[in-house]
């Protein structure tokens, strides 16, 4: 890395952190224990669980067949019950609308932008051209907003592409059938850009899933769980939440290491509640939180994971609880037959502490079949084999001294938008392995991938399946195969701790 091209701002930001890491490293619980980020709390005084409805985000609607249009713009809405949250929303909703699309029926998305500053839409999950994937210094910029892209980066960057007011973007939709889910991506603001609503989810449908007896319908539940904390008004909290317009992002102080609300949202409804029928229904978990880690638990039911990040598992998979991290994705089967009409089934975060170990109810309340089953047998199972790999690449993911200060770098390499760490072939195979000295949910671009170990020891159940994100816990190894399909150009590897990815923890790699 070139020294000289650290700015002033870098020094300002990070200087912060690397003293408050020294007092992590002199023996902080958090460093080893399963917490991910630093408790926020909020100013206002919070509701009782159970007390809002889960809402269901209204479905986009496409202008005209396989075109969408939405608009992102600020919107006052009543989150905590009797207050309201200005929102930074995708048609003014938090979250946003829900994509809900068929394998092999290409879409484009317009995205305009109505908010104070710029953004980046991606993707996440999709096997997108690079062009669409919203790389951080693609840029809508929103119509006469002066903005000088020069200022905005830890480091300088040579290239930002700009579009006035709107752009779109184009997906193939040429992979199975999976829970994705798209947020923003803008360079070095996607924590507080994300925390102020930009996030929404986005089904892929296809043929082999349509085959199977899954619970359709209002027995198919998408739940976007996140975290946020409150001011007083009603208004988000963020440690840098007022300077993170157009300026320079904010100082985040101790929350270096990632930001925890104490207020759990489902759907973006504080520890909200739902009515549902003694059958078997499809739980479609996304963890959208810019830090925070779940492990879920249904009281004394089993949920039966059925797909992972990118898609359908071979098989089921019974678990007691689902560590889910951000940026992950479980869609699982839970059967509310087992238990009597009349009970009420909490969803758990056995991460959690003082509210957040909470997350929403279920009330079986009535008598109903979905007509759905178990699948014994999923998907044709696709696994690649050590003899397809090309090449092994490592991949460390850890504060490192850069100048004299401390930062979240890969490789010992803080983001740079001109290097690139890796130039993997297109329909290639290739091992790499992840290590970790924090929480780093690594999240690969277009690329899905398999893992193969963890520690040296086979996958925990939660690495199960095709994936795009997966969990690294304080000092661990994670080897995976990997597998280049779908497109050439310049995509990225970073932390999906978005606090971190803002602090540089990202890089590109090329597919050639
Ligand atoms: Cu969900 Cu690069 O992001
Ligand atoms: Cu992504
Ligand atoms: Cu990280």
């Amino acid at each position: 890395m070139n020294s000289t091209r650290v700015k002033r701002r870098t020094v300002l930001r990070l200087g912060v952190a690397a003293a408050a890491t020294a007092g992590l490293a002199t023996g902080c619980a958090t460093l080893t224990g399963e917490r991910a980020g630093k408790h926020l709390a909020s100013d206002l005084e919070l509701p009782e669980p159970f007390q809002v409805r889960l809402p269901t985000p209204r479905r986009a609607e496409p202008v005209s067949p396989g075109r969408f249009e939405v608009t992102q713009r600020v919107a006052d809405v009543e989150i905590i019950p009797g207050t309201t949250t200005r929102v930074w929303g995708y048609d003014g909703m938090f979250p946003g609308p829900t994509f809900d699309v068929r394998r092999g029926e290409p879409i484009t998305v317009t995205i305009h932008n109505d908010l104070p500053a710029p953004t980046s839409t991606h993707l996440h999950g999709g096997v997108t051209p690079a062009d669409s994937d919203g790389y951080p210094t693609d840029l809508i910029v929103p119509t006469g907003l002066d903005f000088q892209p020069g200022l905005h980066s830890h480091m300088e960057v040579k290239e930002w592409r700009l579009h006035d007011g709107s752009r779109e973007y184009e997906y193939p939709l040429d992979q199975p059938a999976a829970t994705l889910w798209y947020h923003d991506h803008r360079m070095d603001f996607t924590a507080p850009q994300v925390w102020r609503g930009l996030a929404g989810m986005f089904l892929i449908r296809d043929d082999d899933e349509d085959r199977l007896d899954l619970p359709r319908g209002e027995y198919e539940l998408p739940l976007l769980l996140c975290d946020r904390a409150f001011e007083a008004d009603g208004s988000f909290k963020y440690p840098s939440i007022d300077d993170s317009l157009l300026g320079e992002p904010g100082v985040l102080d101790e929350y270096h290491q990632g930001v925890e609300g104490d207020v759990i949202l489902v759907n973006g409804a504080p520890w909200p509640q739902t009515s549902v029928a003694n059958t078997l229904y499809r739980l479609r978990f996304v963890n959208a939180s810019n830090a925070r880690r779940f492990e879920l638990s249904m009281d004394d039911l089993i949920l039966t994971q059925i797909g992972s990040d990118s898609g359908l598992l071979p098989e089921p998979q019974e678990m007691a609880t689902v560590t889910i991290a951000p940026a992950e994705r479980f869609d699982v089967l839970v059967d509310f037959s087992r238990v009597p009409i009349g009970s009420q089934v909490v969803l758990r975060n056995r991460l959690g502490a003082d509210g957040t170990d909470v997350v929403m109810r279920f009330n079986v309340d009535r008598e109903a079949d979905s007509g759905a089953t178990v699948p014994t047998r999923l998907v044709e199972p696709v696994t690649v084999s050590p003899d397809d790999e090309v090449a092994a690449r490592t991949f460390r993911f850890a504060l490192t001294h850069v100048d004299g200060h401390e930062m979240w770098t890969i490789n010992g390499r803080p983001f740079d938008p001109d290097a690139s760490l890796a130039s993997p072939r297109l329909d290639t195979v290739e091992r790499w392995t992840f290590t970790s000295d924090f929480h780093h949910p690594v999240h690969v671009h277009m690329a899905h991938f398999q893992v193969l170990t963890r520690n040296g020891k086979p996958p925990a159940p939660e690495d199960a399946g095709w994936k795009d994100t997966v969990d690294l816990r304080p000092y661990e190894v994670v080897e995976v195969a990997i597998k280049f399909s779908g497109h050439r150009g310049r995509y990225m590897i970073h932390c999906h701790n978005l606090e971190h990815e803002d602090m540089a923890m990202m890089a590109n790699f090329d597919v050639v």
